[in-house]
């Protein structure tokens, strides 16, 4: 077996039960507009750099397929932002937008890496796809809101899709001239994300702890035995199976609680992130529906690995939460929640966990986590 000593205990847990949400529950679902975005009303918001200089938010506009970016930077020149499926320039698709110094005037333009690595600099696309809406510069930063198709059907942009995208950024402390850009040196970096799923966001007015004593809220756990990641790794996907409990009518998750525990190294901040999936189940030849309940009790394997990753699992490609864990507590904005279970529901789900070892050490860790489930679609704020 390759990852002969990959172990431990991860225990992701998911609530169920009845909770009070402020306002409306308004997810725009499957069925609705665009399959691939099935929660429209959430904003998402990462700080690209670790210094804090790059400031990336965008949300989505399902029913005009539109993706709304807003960047904030730590410069008055240039700003990049490129989409890439390997993480590399080349073949990548980029925007620059900066504010003009001299008439104040934001801009962007629709930029793709070169093929090969001869020419670095961006070359301008045919069709221009990304449309600036807003802009400012003040003494130290520059602001620029845009926005673009999901799918621009120009070949030179990439589509976004449900899968995790590398998100390259840059800047760069001049406005661009376009026949000498000058190099972003080390202003720039690649970021992993789901660029079509909400995260969980914290709600410190958090009203489950005790609603959860009064069972409005059931909790599901999802527990992973025993993973060791070892040095020479410096990522590794996990993923296992899960099976949601049965559920007669329709289900929110409305939050997720990760508690991570190490056997080694505390301090590390080894678990990088965290997807759940759901799974189609569709069946390839030779494939058993009975299968998915064994790997329920598995306690998991490599993902997208050729030898160790069953075929059936790449039926599990659509996000449906995505969390870094670090607080203990995330949860969806009070008005939002993730449409779960139903008798027609998917049953079927893949969580699928980050390790991020980049520092190169053994590592044993143990963790536990909560979805908090409601069965209520439209209930009313009890927030105390
Ligand atoms: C976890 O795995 C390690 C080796 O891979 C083993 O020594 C240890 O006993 C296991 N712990 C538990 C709780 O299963
Ligand atoms: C590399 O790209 C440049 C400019 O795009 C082009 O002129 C050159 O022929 C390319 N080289 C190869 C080996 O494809
Ligand atoms: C410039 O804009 C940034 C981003 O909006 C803001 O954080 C900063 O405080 C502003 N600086 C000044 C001097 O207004």
């Amino acid at each position: 077996m390759m990852f002969k000593s990959l172990l431990t205990a991860l225990c992701v847990q998911l609530s169920l039960g009845s909770y009070y949400i402020h306002g409306e529950v308004k997810s725009d679902f499957k069925g609705e507009g665009n399959d691939l975005v099935h929660h429209t009303n959430w904003m998402r918001h990462e700080i690209m750099d670790n210094n804090g200089l790059y400031w990336l938010q965008w949300w989505v506009i399902a029913k005009d397929n539109d993706v709304y970016f807003e960047v904030t930077v730590n410069t008055r020149g240039y700003i990049g932002l490129g989409f890439s499926k390997d993480g590399r320039m080349p073949n990548s698709d980029m925007v620059l937008v900066w504010v003009d110094d001299s008439t104040g005037q934001p801009n962007a333009l629709d930029c793709h890496g070169a093929q090969n690595l001869t020419n670095r600099v961006p070359l301008l696309d045919d069709t221009q796809n990304y449309y600036v809406l807003d802009g400012f510069q003040n003494a130290t930063h520059t602001n620029v809101k845009f926005k673009r198709k999901i799918e621009t059907c120009d070949p030179y942009d990439i589509p976004f899709s449900t899968d995790t995208l590398k998100i390259l950024w840059s800047f760069g402390d001049m406005d661009p001239n376009y026949e000498s850009l000058k190099g972003h040196g080390k202003n720039r970096g690649v970021k992993s994300l789901h660029l079509l799923s909400p995260k969980f966001t914290q709600n410190s007015r958090d009203p489950y702890t005790r609603k959860i004593k009064n069972s409005e809220i059931s909790i599901w756990d999802i527990t992973v035995n025993n993973i060791t990641v070892e040095p020479t790794m410096d990522t590794l996907y996990w993923c296992k199976i899960v099976r949601l409990p049965e559920f007669s009518n329709k289900q929110h998750i409305i939050g997720y609680e990760a508690l991570l525990s190490h056997f080694g190294h505390l301090n590390s901040n080894i678990v990088h992130q965290m997807t759940l999936f759901e799974c189609q189940t569709k069946s390839y030849p030779g494939s058993d529906p009975l299968s998915w309940d064994l790997w329920v009790r598995s306690s998991g394997t490599v993902c997208n690995s050729n030898l160790l990753t069953p075929r059936d699992w790449d039926s599990c490609s659509t996000p449906v939460a995505v969390w870094s864990p670090g607080s203990q507590g995330q949860f969806l904005p009070s008005h939002a929640g993730i449409p779960i279970g139903g008798v027609s529901g998917v049953k079927y789900y893949m969580l699928e966990i980050h390790y991020d070892n980049s520092n190169k050490k053994k590592m044993r860790f143990s963790s536990c986590g909560s979805f908090r489930i409601s069965n209520t679609l439209h209930t009313q704020i009890a927030y105390l």
